[in-house]
Parts: C-alpha cells; sequence; structure tokens
C-alpha cells in the first residue's frame, strides 16, 4: 500500500494547504477516493456552525471495518496489523496479523449479534489493554453497534453515569487488568456500576486475570464461550466471514466521554466516514509513516488517543500498531526502552508527562538499549515543556528524529495542528502550523481576532477554527444543546477549543493550555466542577474550590480549597478521606494533590467564586493577586494565603 495523498515536502505542504482552503470539497473528495466505499457521497460537505450542523459525504454507504481490514487482505494478509507487548515481559508476545483480525473482528460481530446486538445500539467496553479490545472495538464497528469504551481507571460511579448517559445495553469488560505489579478488578468495578441500573441486558467477560469474579446468571457471559460459538457459525461456509453491516456516512461510529468545565462529563459523538478518513490522513501524514513500519502508540484505547492512533488512523492506512498492556515504568523506568529495543520500532507517540516522568530516571534505564530503530517521535495531550522537548530529541531520538508536537482533542478527533514529520520544520515546543483543511483562528474575549502583537512579536488568544474538518465532533450524545453551547456559541461561526495559544511570524501556533475551568494533568482532561462534586460527596465537606497548579510531572497538579463543617480525626487524615472519596466517584488519576482546608472562599458579592485569585495562590503568588475589592470579603484572602499548602 502506498498513500497517494501524503505530503513529501514543504512546498507540497502549501500547495496542498492552499488548495484545501480554497476548494475544501474537491480538496477532501480527492482523499476520500483512497477509500472503500459501498456507495459513493451525493454531495461532499453541507454544514453550519449556528444549529451546528456537520455532514461530511452525505449519502455515502461504508464500513469503516471493511476499510481498517478487508481491503487490505489480499495485498497484506500476513502483514502484522496488532503486535501486542503482555505487561509482563515474560509473557509471549501476540502478533495479529491482518487475516487473524479479520478473523477475530467478524467471530466478535457474530458473537454480538447471537446476543442481541443491533446496529445502533451502544456497547460500552471497559477492558484493560489486550487485543481483544480492539477486536470489541472493531467488531461493534462492523455491525454498526456504537462503542463507548470507558479507560480503566474510571470508577464505578462515573460507569454507572456513562451508562444511564448512554442508554448501554451490552456491556464487554475483563475479569481484570494488568498494570505494573497491580491486577485492577475490572468485573468488579462493573458489578459495582451495575448496582441500580436498569438498562444493561448483558455483560460479556473476556478472561485475562483469573482473578476471582462473580458471574450472574442471565446476564453475565463468557467471551471465550461465545467466540467458540461464533467461530463455528463464521466458519460453516469454508472461510470465516462475517458481512459487514452498511452504515450511512454519518451513522454515529462511538461515542466517547470527556471532560467540560460543567458538570457531568459528555458524550462526544463521531460518525464513520470523515473520522475515518481524517485519522487515515493525518496518520499518514504527521508521522510520515511508511509501510512495514512499526508504529507505537503508547495511549490507552479509552482516550481518543488510542481510538485514533492505535486502532483506527493506523489500521485504515493498513500499518502495524504496537499495543502495550502495561505501565512506562514496570518492572522497571527502561520499559519503554526495552519495547522500541525488542520490536524495532519506528514511530513512537508518547505523552509529556511520560516524557517527564522518564527523564527524571536519568540515563541508566536507556543504558544498553538499541533505540537506532526510531525514525520519528511524538508527543500529545498537553503542553511539552522545552527540557522535557530536548531531552526526548538527544537521549531518546538522537538528534536524528523529527519531533512532532501534535495539537488535537477528543471534540477533533484527530490532530488539527503539528508539524509533519521530517517534511515541515518542528519547534520546541510549540505544535506548529496547522494540517490542511484546518483554518485556525485566535480571537480575544469577545470574539475579535487578535491582530495586536506582543513585545516578542507573538499574537495571543483563544484558538479558535473557522471552518469544519471530516473528524469534527458532531454532537453530545442525547443533548445537542451542549454541543452547541459549548463548542460553537461562545463566539459565533467559530468552533471555540478551550485552549489559549500564541502565534509567531512564521504562522506556528503554541498552544499554552486551558482558558476554561478544565484540568490537564499527566495528559488526562478533568473538568474542576468534576472534581469539586467528587470532594463534596464526603459528609464532612461544606464547600470547595479546585484549581490547577504547575507540577513538574504531571504538567498540572489539583489543588482543592475546602471549607469543613468540623473534622472527623485529624487533618491529614480527613485529607485522604477526601482523596480517597474522589477515587471513589471519579476514579484514582482525578485525586487532589493539595488539599487546603479553608474557612470561606474569596467570593463576589453575587456569590461567585473569583479562581483566578485561588489559581495565583496555589501557584505560589503571594503579591499581584489582582482587583480584590469585588469580594464580599477580602479579608479572607490573606487568610489562604497563610495556610497555603
Ligand atoms: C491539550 C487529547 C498542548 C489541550 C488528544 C486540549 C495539548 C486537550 C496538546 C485535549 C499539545 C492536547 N500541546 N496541549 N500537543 N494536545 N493538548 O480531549 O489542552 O484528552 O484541549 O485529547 O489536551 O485533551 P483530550
Amino acid at each position: 500500500m502506498s498513500y497517494p495523498f501524503q505530503i513529501r515536502s514543504f512546498e507540497e505542504y502549501q500547495q496542498k494547504y492552499k488548495e484545501s482552503v480554497e476548494a475544501p470539497e474537491k480538496f477532501w473528495a480527492d482523499i476520500a477516493e483512497n477509500f472503500l466505499w459501498r456507495k459513493k457521497w451525493d454531495k461532499v460537505l453541507e454544514w453550519n456552525f449556528a444549529e451546528p450542523k456537520v455532514e461530511w459525504f452525505k449519502g455515502a454507504k461504508l464500513n469503516i471495518t471493511e476499510n481498517c481490514i478487508d481491503r487490505h487482505l489480499n495485498t497484506s494478509g500476513e502483514t502484522p496489523a496488532l503486535i501486542w507487548e503482555p505487561n509482563n515481559p515474560e509473557e509471549r508476545t501476540r502478533v495479529v496479523t491482518y487475516n487473524r483480525l479479520h478473523k477475530r473482528v467478524c467471530q466478535v460481530a457474530q458473537m454480538l449479534k447471537n446476543n442481541g446486538v443491533k446496529k445502533g445500539d451502544r456497547v460500552c467496553i471497559y477492558m484493560g489493554m489486550v487485543p481483544e479490545l480492539a477486536y470489541a472495538v472493531l467488531g461493534c464497528a462492523r455491525i454498526g453497534a456504537i462503542h463507548s469504551v470507558i479507560f480503566g481507571g474510571f470508577s464505578a460511579q462515573s460507569i454507572a453515569d456513562r451508562l444511564e448517559d448512554a442508554h448501554a445495553e451490552y456491556i464487554i469488560t475483563c475479569d481484570g487488568a494488568f498494570r505494573g505489579e497491580k491486577v485492577i478488578p475490572l468485573k468488579d468495578v462493573i458489578d459495582d456500576a451495575l448496582i441500580g441500573n436498569k438498562t444493561v441486558k448483558k455483560v460479556i467477560v473476556y478472561t485475562r486475570t483469573r482473578n476471582p469474579i462473580s458471574m450472574i446468571r442471565g446476564r453475565d457471559i463468557w467471551w471465550e464461550d461465545e467466540m467458540h460459538y461464533a467461530e463455528e457459525q463464521v466458519e460453516k461456509h469454508g472461510k470465516a466471514f462475517f458481512k459487514a453491516e452498511e452504515m450511512d456516512a454519518e451513522d454515529p461510529l462511538f461515542i466517547l466521554y470527556t471532560s467540560g468545565s460543567t458538570g457531568k462529563p459528555k458524550g462526544v459523538v463521531h460518525t464513520c466516514a470523515g473520522y475515518m478518513i481524517y485519522t487515515a490522513y493525518t496518520f499518514v501524514n504527521v508521522f510520515q509513516y511508511q509501510p512495514k513500519q512499526i508504529f507505537f502508540c503508547t495511549a490507552d484505547i479509552g482516550w481518543i488517543t488510542g481510538h485514533s492512533y492505535i486502532v483506527y488512523g493506523p489500521l485504515s492506512a493498513g500499518a502495524t500498531s504496537l499495543m502495550f498492556e502495561g505501565i512506562p515504568t514496570w518492572p522497571d523506568a527502561g520499559r519503554f526502552w526495552d519495547i522500541v529495543d525488542k520490536y524495532k520500532v519506528d514511530v513512537l507517540y508518547t505523552a509529556p508527562t511520560a516524557i517527564r516522568s522518564l527523564m527524571g530516571f536519568g540515563d541508566e534505564p536507556l543504558k544498553g538499549k538499541d533505540l537506532s530503530s526510531l525514525k520519528v517521535l511524538g508527543t500529545v495531550g498537553e503542553p511539552i515543556n522545552e527540557e522535557a522537548w530536548h531531552w526526548y530529541d538527544e537521549n531518546i531520538g538522537k538528534k536524528k528524529c523529527p519531533i512532532v508536537d501534535t495539537w488535537w482533542q477528543t471534540e477533533t478527533g484527530g490532530i488539527l495542528i503539528s508539524n509533519l514529520a521530517g517534511v515541515t520544520s518542528s519547534k520546541p515546543s510549540w505544535a506548529t502550523l496547522p494540517l490542511p483543511g484546518i483554518q485556525p483562528l485566535l480571537v480575544d474575549e469577545n470574539g475579535k481576532e487578535v491582530t495586536e502583537k506582543d513585545e516578542h512579536g507573538l499574537l495571543k488568544g483563544n484558538l479558535c477554527i473557522k471552518a469544519p474538518w471530516p473528524a469534527i465532533i458532531r454532537t453530545t450524545y442525547g443533548d445537542p444543546e451542549r454541543c452547541r453551547k459549548n463548542y460553537f456559541a461562545t463566539y459565533p461561526n467559530l468552533y471555540f477549543s478551550g485552549d489559549g495559544a500564541l502565534k509567531d511570524e512564521q504562522g506556528n501556533y503554541r498552544i499554552t493550555g486551558r482558558v476554561d475551568d478544565v484540568l490537564n494533568v499527566s495528559g488526562h482532561r478533568i473538568g474542576t466542577a468534576e472534581v469539586e462534586n467528587a470532594i463534596n460527596m464526603h459528609s464532612g465537606v461544606v464547600e470547595s474550590a479546585v484549581v490547577g497548579y504547575p507540577h513538574s510531572i504531571k504538567g498540572q497538579g489539583i489543588y482543592s480549597y475546602v471549607i469543613t463543617n468540623g473534622m472527623h480525626g485529624d487533618a491529614d487524615s480527613t485529607r485522604k478521606d477526601i482523596a480517597q472519596t474522589v477515587s471513589r466517584i471519579i476514579g484514582p488519576f482525578a485525586k487532589p494533590d493539595k488539599i487546603q482546608f479553608v474557612k470561606g472562599l474569596p467570593k463576589t458579592r453575587s456569590g461567585k467564586i473569583m479562581r483566578r485569585i485561588l489559581r495565583k495562590i496555589a501557584e505560589g503568588e503571594t503579591e499581584n493577586l489582582g482587583d480584590t475589592t469585588t469580594l464580599l470579603d477580602p479579608g479572607i484572602v490573606d487568610e489562604i494565603k497563610k495556610g497555603k499548602v
């Protein structure tokens, strides 16, 4: 397979960018010609951001799994589609060829059908990083069921909320998941999440860890039994085959929940055709992927990065995607480098948090590891600081691998701003240039384009995008109004990302971080309101306010100011109880790093918490807190400053 739409020089990038903006429909239609359609589109694009309504490749029919699997079988059936590295390095590796993947995905599709799953039904997937997770995702897509993967770190309560919001009727899970030395009891968590649930009919359980679990008659069934039965069915007619469901271009492909600045997580909906084309296009261009290379994305499939750049992007390009079950620091901090060495990885795509954390272990874990196979490095999920960028460049890339700093979001489906490896220039801690088809705009508070440069010649503003690209969010599941309000109402006729950015004279963008009340902790998105709600569930808490503060490894840490109604025990044990409550309600990754007990919060006369002040105090600023005269009780600020933890 070669990639006719792969950009190979800076001049070509400029040319393509120009074409994409001047004639977007022709630009994307030309790319779409390289995919497998049951029926081609009647119209390439219809849109307005006021409703919003975005429809790409209207009238087209396809199935994304035929593009990710079937069409590669003739030429690359024996090429590895997935290579799986287990948590325990002593355990056997699994290599899943495209032929094998086809068979397994057909079996899952048959298994789901046998259990009553139909097109449009919502299937929640809560599994560890095993190949079966990829089979489950693709099996859903093959029959047109809408998958909603939930990251294995979420608690029962978070799962319960998501199941209810999606009206999910089916769950696919594992008995447990291996992560380093730990076994995460996934099935137990699902059992807790299902207390009081009225919609879920079946739970399919894949055996991974063999920890004891409960299996409820009539509801819980074993993956192995069901797959065995399905295998006999799909193989009845000689070659194993399950005919893929014909999907409309704009039929939903999946829901992925993500945090916003208010209330409960939103179910971001992506659809079939646009998402497929955009993830394939960006995968091939940003990473400059060449056939037969080994692509290693270290993300979890529970987040958008895993959806787009472990599963759909690489597979639609016929690539070999390496999937890792474990964690970077087990059995030791050299694990990523062992994997790169073992499989001769060509492209490594990871998060700045992982880089910063591994950097902290020094050179020792790198000794004796052959990293010479690496050609391209990537980062995603949070801003990368220059120190980490240079460490990555010097120690991992040995100064010969371009680093792509890829900016995007769950809502954007794929990468929007990034250099193209070795084709356009990199600039440490800058995401650099927009991809073809992407028109960023920096605006001020009032939505006016920023035109005034600062003393360094930079523009600074809130990052918006002017026109739709194929993988833009279509709606928030069950609540379109929420989608409109969140992304399309802040500034009329623009998609608003929630991020702030700088732009230099060459047109490069640098993402500075969220400008709304969303935190980015180790690349995980968490709404401050969500953490506050969880803290407030603790019986001793009256009120709380949560802000982010700079953290040397996680990027941002969680700082919480808490008012209690008297403590049960000493301050330290109350802190632990509060952290445990958050862990129970959201998941361990959302635990506050710091908890400061306060008597009051800085509020305006209308009762609004002045987070700006709390943020500054958490950052260690004591002087320039800005105007505090509008506060109901300005004295509270001094008290909070004194009690900083
Ligand atoms: C942040 C992850 C700086 C940003 C794919 C965005 C980044 C949020 C970068 C989305 C980057 C992502 N540089 N910041 N290269 N990439 N972000 O939905 O704040 O989990 O809004 O998607 O991560 O997080 P999400």
